[in-house]
């Protein structure tokens, strides 16, 4: 081989060994002490470099612009940067540094449930929408990005932008000069920490600009802040006006989610921006990993925003119905899980033997032929990747002009369907299995399909099981559209991921929830309602399903809330919401639990539903001060220098861990885990919590309890007159129980009731959580 061809190969193998996973490096985020940048450096970016290059042992090969990938200002101090391990471990012990992070990968909280249909929508803030709230508020949605040009996101009748915004509007592929507006006031984009360890990204697949190539940040910033639409239609199914929570706030669009996931180090460099700009919300419907507080980035860019005075709204994650699924934890951030409405989209599976399965579908294309009986196929005697209709698994003269059931699990929904519509089939059932319960989501699939429960699949198969070649199996699936009035609603939505809190059980996870369900919102132009390539249809609006949809609710309401009370915290909001958010459900029964159909529980639903109007007039407010999580954390028995990677805080712990446990911070709710030592008949704590008086002027606020069942419940004082707007006073709370004769060992039982100040005119709830942990033997 010539000489001259063999240099530029070699060439080319080291640039990619120092880019790569080949030669061990990664991408680590560091925080630093920002005052203790040596007076030698012109600015922090120079002292970052030349730390990473002192920790790198001088080593080179970086990208052209050097090691750091983002730097931080607003929301914490440092950067991310590429490192070999042994790298980040030595800048771990360097002067300045406070924490220093792997990069991780989270994704965003749908379950790909797209649906195109038309109206529906009724949002429970109308009557707030009508007023002007929310005009001079902004809220930041860090998402996949926007579609700038969506009706939902239209300029008109809106004031000036606010002029406390110092925001940018960012141009590129899709998203020329001009697209932001004064609603869509910001948009920028993060993609250095993703094509860091990705590569550069592909092109003609996403773009690097904040245009939303997915459809998730259009859909997910539409709630919150949607304008006004009328007619919303799709495909001329119904008429309807859609609107999103706060329609007059205005929306900044930071996009950090691409094809290949959303990272850490984009995610919080989105945190910083927002922060700088002068957001007054940040909606996150983003999630994923659970690991301790000052190892999580995103827990740590939320502390920045709510020193900063903005309310961080995350969604709680899909993964329920198992209990400890729950993310985005951080007792600062409001976690938000997911519930159905009274509306439902029934489509039953008729079978030939006259048996009729409950489904579920919002499918809007041609349907089957009216009164014919279709074959029924299931390929789960065949292999496992034909039960689940996997690309390529199933044999077309074997499903041709049938109905084929597929099982739920390793590719989604919208795929098996595009599996099953490539091989000739009439149709699709999608069966769960016991794993995924009686949760059902309704899809926009590009085939006549529905979706069963656990129970209804395990019917389905076994009468294909027991059909003959001269009696086979039949069916069709009867699409009855859309049914309003549902009763029980709201029930929680079987992915919407449950407590307790795996990071601190103190504070009771989710807080609350909101609307999950097959929600209707707005879809950008480029981009199929099933969110697969193969889907050509084209619609202005798209239904999804998933926490993600319940967060910006939340977020949207958030705003509405602090356009009404400016001077109310983070903290104070969230209590707003939390303590007048509901369980009861519109038949008067608690809350039903979607996965089981029966009762949910604290763990499933946290304070309850959002209430959006009880909300704007709490009466009283559980507030906390940023300092107050610096307690909460040395009570979590956090070192200082995990404090530090959290705070930016010196913490002298000594005092908090004297004045307490971490169920003390002052939450609007109360959770306590008793280990339940049988040689202990009584175990005992105490909360102490202080409400303020934000419902004007004098109140007289009497304490009523609904016990834990084998619980002794009391508060002291039992009564708290208040004299004026703004006054604080504080009460205790304290719980007994007695430990259980027979638990296995290992087990826990769990207990819940509520704490009501009532004073005539407000009801201010907490619940109250007590779980028994039997020790393991
Ligand atoms: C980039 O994306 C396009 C469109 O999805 C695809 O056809 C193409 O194969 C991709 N290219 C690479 C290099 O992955
Ligand atoms: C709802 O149920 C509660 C508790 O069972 C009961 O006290 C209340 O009166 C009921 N309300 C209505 C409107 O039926
Ligand atoms: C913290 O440490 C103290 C003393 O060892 C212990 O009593 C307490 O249970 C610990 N708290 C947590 C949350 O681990
Ligand atoms: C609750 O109080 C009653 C009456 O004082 C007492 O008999 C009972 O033992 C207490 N239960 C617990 C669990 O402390």
């Amino acid at each position: 081989m010539p000489r001259h061809l063999l240099l530029p190969l070699l060439l080319v193998a080291a640039v990619g060994a120092s880019g790569g996973d080949a030669g061990g490096e990664r991408t680590y985020i560091v925080r630093v002490d920002a005052d203790a940048k040596p007076s030698a450096f012109p600015t922090h970016a120079h002292w970052y470099e030349s730390a990473v290059l002192a920790a790198s042992g001088g080593g080179g090969g970086w990208p052209e612009g050097g090691p750091l990938i983002h730097t931080y200002s607003s929301a914490l101090h440092g950067f991310s940067a590429r490192m070999s391990p042994s790298a980040a471990a030595a800048l771990a012990g360097a002067r300045g540094v406070a924490a220093v992070l792997p990069e991780r990968v989270r994704c965003l909280d749908t379950t790909r449930s797209p649906r195109f249909l038309g109206m529906l929508s009724s949002p429970p803030s109308a009557i707030l929408a009508d007023s002007d709230f929310g005009s001079d508020l902004v809220i930041a949605v860090i998402d996949t990005g926007i579609s700038p040009a969506h009706r939902s996101f239209r300029d008109r009748g809106l004031g000036p932008v606010p002029p406390r915004w110092r925001g940018a509007c960012a141009s590129g592929p899709g998203f020329p000069p001009g697209s932001c507006n004064r609603k869509l006031v910001g948009a920028r984009f993060f993609s250095a920490g993703y094509e860091a360890t990705s590569g550069r990204m592909n092109e003609t697949a996403e773009v690097r600009s904040p245009l939303d190539n997915d459809g998730h940040g259009t859909h997910t910033a539409s709630i919150a802040a949607g304008r006004y639409v009328f007619p919303a239609s799709t495909l001329g199914y119904a008429r309807g006006v859609a609107s999103g929570m706060a329609p007059k706030a205005r929306l900044a669009a930071y996009k950090v989610c691409w094809a290949g996931g959303c990272f850490d180090s984009d995610i919080l460099a989105a945190f910083d921006a927002a922060v700088a700009d002068g957001v007054d919300v940040v909606s996150l419907s983003v999630g994923g990993a659970v690991v301790p507080y000052y190892l999580d980035a995103i827990a740590i860019g939320a502390f920045g925003a709510t020193e900063a005075g903005i309310v961080v709204s995350a969604s709680a994650g899909n993964g329920g119905p198992g209990g400890l699924s729950v993310t985005n934890v951080a007792p600062w951030m409001t976690t938000v899980g997911a519930g159905s409405m009274d509306r439902a989209f029934p489509a039953n599976v008729r079978l030939g033997n006259g048996q009729v399965l409950d489904g579920v579908s919002v499918y809007g294309g041609p349907v089957l032929q009216s009164g014919k009986m279709y074959e029924l196929v299931y390929a789960g005697a065949t292999s496992y990747s034909a039960s689940t209709c996997l690309d390529g698994s199933l044999d077309q003269a074997a499903v041709r002009g049938k109905i084929v059931v597929c099982d739920r699990g390793v590719n989604s929904r919208a795929a098996k369907g595009d599996v099953v519509h490539r091989a000739g089939a009439a149709g699709m059932v999608l069966a769960n299995g016991a794993f995924d319960g009686e949760g059902l989501v309704a899809d926009c699939h590009v085939l006549p399909a529905t979706a069963v429960g656990a129970a209804a699949g395990e019917k389905l198969r076994k009468y294909i099981a027991s059909s003959t070649p001269q009696k086979p199996a039949t069916g069709t699936i009867v699409f009855e559209g859309t049914h309003l009035g549902v009763h029980p609603a709201p029930v929680v939505a079987a992915f919407s991921a449950r407590g307790p809190n795996p990071q601190s059980p103190e504070t009771l996870k989710p807080d609350l929830i909101a609307p999950g369900l097959n929600i209707l919102a707005a879809w950008p132009s480029g981009v199929g309602p099933a969110g697969i390539p193969s889907d050509g249809r084209r619609t202005e609006f798209n239904i999804l399903s998933g926490t993600s949809m319940a967060c910006p609710h939340v977020s949207g309401l958030a705003a509405l809330l602090k356009a009404a009370h400016p001077t109310w915290s983070p903290a104070a909001i969230k209590s707003a919401l939390m303590t007048t958010a509901y369980t009861r459900d519109n038949s008067n029964g608690t809350m039903l639990d979607e996965s089981t159909g029966k009762v949910a529980d604290v763990f499933d639903f946290g304070a309850g539903h959002v209430d959006p109007m009880r909300a704007m007039d709490p009466g009283l407010v559980y507030d906390i001060a940023p300092a107050d999580y610096v307690s909460f954390l040395c009570n979590l028995n956090y070192t200082g220098q995990n404090i530090r990677a959290i705070t930016r805080r010196q913490a002298d712990c000594r005092g908090a861990r004297r004045a307490g446990h971490a169920g003390n911070l002052n939450y609007p709710s109360l959770s306590v885990t008793f280990v339940a030592d049988g040689a202990r008949a009584k175990m005992r704590t105490h909360f102490i919590r202080t409400v303020t008086n934000v419902g004007g002027g004098r109140s007289a606020y009497r304490a009523t309890v609904r016990s834990p069942e084998g619980c002794n419940v009391t508060v002291r004082p039992d009564r708290l007159a208040f004299r004026r707007d703004g006054q604080k006073l504080s009460f205790t709370v304290h719980v007994e129980a007695a430990a259980r004769a027979r638990m296995e060992p290992g087990s826990s039982l769990v207990r819940s009731g509520a704490l009501t100040w009532g004073d005539g005119r407000h009801a201010v709830v907490s619940p109250i959580v007590v779980t028994l942990q039997a020790p393991v033997q």
